[in-house]
């Protein structure tokens, strides 16, 4: 479960160039492996981390919407490409440019999932947080039941108006 009673605070942990956040989860998003430095990251041990739900660092700035579509595309077999901010346990928050793909087992099927996070570009970030800005007004706007819907929408006009798919979106920021 996540955290609710976590506040927020502006305090920032910058990833260094050479780090590398790695995860693993099974199919349902419960962490069944963090690196030594998802666990600096993260701010939790290691042992409240290994079964939690991988949304025990979701930050409440970011929109549904992302995280619905970054589970279509890789419940799909496919990898996915995000900049995601997310929470400390101490309420800090780091942004990092993820790569989230399926594990798959000897007959194809999709066994876990597996995410690698870099450093992230600052210019990129100072594009993608109005975004999501915007997304996240629209979800609150929209109330719980209809919040992805309206993220989404909100993100597929922005790429039917730069006429870009959402890798291409994530590649040109
Ligand atoms: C391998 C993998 C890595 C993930 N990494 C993150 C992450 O770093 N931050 C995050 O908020 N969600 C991450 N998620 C998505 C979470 O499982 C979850 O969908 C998201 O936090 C939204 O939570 P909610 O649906 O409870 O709002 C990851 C999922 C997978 C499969």
């Amino acid at each position: 479960m996540k955290n609710r009673a976590i506040t927020p605070t502006r305090n920032e942990r910058i990833m260094r160039e050479d780090d590398f956040i790695v995860s693993k989860t099974d199919l349902k998003g419960r962490i069944t492996y963090g690196n030594e430095i998802f666990i600096e990251f993260s701010g939790y041990t290691e042992h409240e981390l290994l079964g939690s739900q991988h949304n025990i660092i979701r930050h409440p700035d970011m929109p549904r919407a992302a995280f619905k579509l970054a589970w279509d595309t890789i419940q799909a077999g496919h990898g996915f490409f995000a900049y995601v901010k997310n929470m400390s346990k101490d309420g800090g928050f780091y942004w990092v440019f993820t790569h989230i793909t399926p594990d798959f087992g000897p007959r194809g099927e999709i066994v876990g999932y597996y995410s690698v996070r870099r450093c992230p570009r600052r210019d990129a970030l100072a594009k993608i947080e109005p975004v999501y800005r915007q997304m996240l007004d629209a979800e609150r706007a929209a109330g719980t039941r209809d919040a992805i819907g309206a993220g989404t929408k909100v993100l597929t006009d922005l790429l039917q108006q730069s006429r870009m798919s959402y890798e291409q979106l994530v590649f040109a920021l």
